[in-house]
């Protein structure tokens, strides 16, 4: 309990309250909060002030304190114990959230904390509200000892339980260290902060005592490594106002749990907008690259496309948009990075968002551009086989609308993983421009013929008229439409309107999956 000194506070209930609220407002005091503010980074407080409307946080748990006495913590009491916690709204919205102390004892994780972050996780599950965590920690409490960790196990349970319930979203404004990254990565969303957050299991020191490597916090797990190289994070945010926006509108798109579906926006773009520059977007040399970012762009609401993992695995596209208000999911190879090949780490990017807009009755749909599977040691050394099976897991578990659109190349396994009609996706369409084969032309060919091609005179240009012949004939959309793989052939500029009176149509699908305990995805 805190220790109020004024004589006059002690005989009068009221008063001694709103003193101990004083007394909690103060953190770690004005030393620590200074170094805080010369850091570069915000108070929780003020961190909260600036995610939730004004004046809707409810705190809990504000004066609650630890009860350790070991190493000196008897004298290190704060109210709060350095996370502060409760309900509040974003945009009328409500949320449970939480912000990390960094004044406190460096924000670290200790019983209390843990015990007021599961209770508001508690509520919120029963209620079907959103979990925003604001994380600034170095991680378990050391002076805690067993009990902090104690505490992790008690959060990560909730994390667990709560995963595809209600979206969490957790916002990296400091340097985390150990446990506090476990928490942040069992979440649907990690947005990190430029300059002022980390996320590291063992910091540099340990590295160079365990390995002998030296690296600087900033190599070792700032927000470029887990933006671009980890794929930890999905965000990157220059500042923590603008991770604030990134978390606002992130929730714009989604549920408040999976029980609902997400909020329409008033529609404010024409639902059967053509647009010319989509019949001429693929180039006819399939050599050549195109922007498919800008295909969704130019499909979805205008100005509503929202990318997701923008920075990592560029070789697919993915992120949320709207299509006639509506909230949908968006998922395209990448033409113009690795020719939109499907490696482990786009795998992993597709597998992950295509599982979250499942769990929030998000409808998908996907734009194919690829040429397969990439080949190479590495990535089968590394276990393309197991990632890349993600990808199919994840669309033929998911039971949400599902659509494709081939645009160009939907070779093999490309061409099946990515949203495919015998894959559960209810509706797909192809460009004129789609080449829908079981293999590129140089290696059917050299199977084939592989024969005729040595007995030729020149064999070169024996091999180069088949290969021509192979194109002539199975580069395009019509093979898989004759088959029934390819619902209708549209022309490009057409797709926006086809799309949303799908979407329509699918609207009220009612999908199920054979009742089990869960399946088994291979991870
Ligand atoms: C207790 C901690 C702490 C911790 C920081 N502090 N981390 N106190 N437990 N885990 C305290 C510091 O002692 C200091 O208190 C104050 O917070 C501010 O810390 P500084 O070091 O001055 O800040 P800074 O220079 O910004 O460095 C931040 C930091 C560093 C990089 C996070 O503090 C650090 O390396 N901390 C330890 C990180 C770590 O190894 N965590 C793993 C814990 S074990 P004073 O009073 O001196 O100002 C763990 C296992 C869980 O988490 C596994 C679960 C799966």
């Amino acid at each position: 309990m805190i220790e109020i000194n004024n004589p006059a506070a002690q005989e009068d209930p009221l008063e001694k309250l709103r003193e101990m609220r004083v007394v909690a407002q103060a953190g770690g005091g004005p030393e620590r909060i200074q170094q805080q503010h010369e850091k570069g980074k915000l108070l929780a407080r003020e961190r909260l002030a600036m995610l939730l409307d004004e004046g809707s946080f409810q705190e809990l748990g504000a004066l609650a304190t630890h009860h350790i006495t070991d190493f000196g913590m008897a004298e290190r009491k704060y109210p709060g114990d350095g996370v502060v916690a409760g309900f509040g709204k974003i945009n009328g919205r409500r949320v449970a959230v939480f912000a990390q102390d960094f004044s406190v004892l460096g924000g670290s994780f200790s019983e209390v904390q843990s015990q007021k972050v599961c209770r508001i996780m508690d509520l919120a599950l029963e209620s079907g509200i959103p979990v925003i965590g604001l994380n600034d920690s170095g991680g378990a409490r050391i002076q805690e000892g067993i009990r902090s960790l104690a505490g992790y196990g008690a959060l990560f349970t909730r994390n667990v339980l709560a995963s595809g319930v209600v979206p969490q979203i957790s916002v990296m404004m400091g340097p985390c260290a150990g446990g506090a990254v476990y928490s942040p990565a069992l979440t649907d969303f990690t947005v990190m902060v430029r300059k002022i957050s980390y996320m590291f299991i063992t910091g540099p020191e340990v590295i160079k005592t365990v390995t002998g490597e030296e690296v600087t916090f900033r190599d070792l797990g700032g927000s470029v490594v887990h933006n671009t190289k980890s794929g930890v994070a999905q965000f990157m945010a220059d500042d923590e106002a603008q991770a604030v926006l990134l978390v606002k509108q992130l929730l714009s798109y989604l549920p408040q749990n999976n029980a609902e579906d997400p909020p329409r926006v008033t529609p404010y773009d024409d639902p059967k907008r053509m647009d010319e520059e989509l019949n001429s977007i693929v180039p006819r040399d399939d050599r050549l690259p195109y922007d498919m970012k800008e295909v969704i762009m130019r499909v979805a609401d205008r100005d509503s496309f929202f990318e997701v993992h923008p920075y990592y695995a560029s070789n697919v596209v993915v992120g949320f948009g709207r299509m006639d208000g509506y909230s949908a999911g968006f998922v395209g190879n990448q033409p113009s990075h690795l020719a939109g090949v499907l490696d482990i780490d786009s795998s992993d990017k597709i597998a992950r968002f295509v599982r979250v807009c499942d769990a929030y009755n998000i409808p998908i749909i996907t734009f194919v551009d690829s040429p397969g599977y990439l080949p190479g040691v590495a990535q089968e050394h590394a276990g393309i086989i197991r990632h890349g099976a993600k990808v199919i897991y994840a669309y033929c578990e998911a039971t949400v609308p599902k659509i494709s659109v081939v645009t160009r190349k939907a070779v093999g396994g490309a061409y099946i993983a990515m949203s495919s009609r015998q894959m559960r996706s209810d509706l797909a369409f192809a460009w004129p421009t789609a080449e829908i084969t079981v293999m590129g032309p140089d290696g059917a060919v050299n199977i084939l013929y592989r024969r005729e091609i040595a007995a030729a005179a020149n064999p070169n240009a024996e091999r180069a008229r088949i290969i021509a012949e192979y194109k002539a004939k199975f580069h395009n959309p019509y093979a898989a439409a004759d088959v029934g793989q390819i619902d209708e052939v549209i022309e490009p500029r057409e797709t926006r309107p086809r799309l949303i009176a799908a979407l329509e149509i699918l609207r009220t699908k009612v999908s199920t999956n054979p009742p089990k305990k869960h399946g088994l995805m291979p991870v």
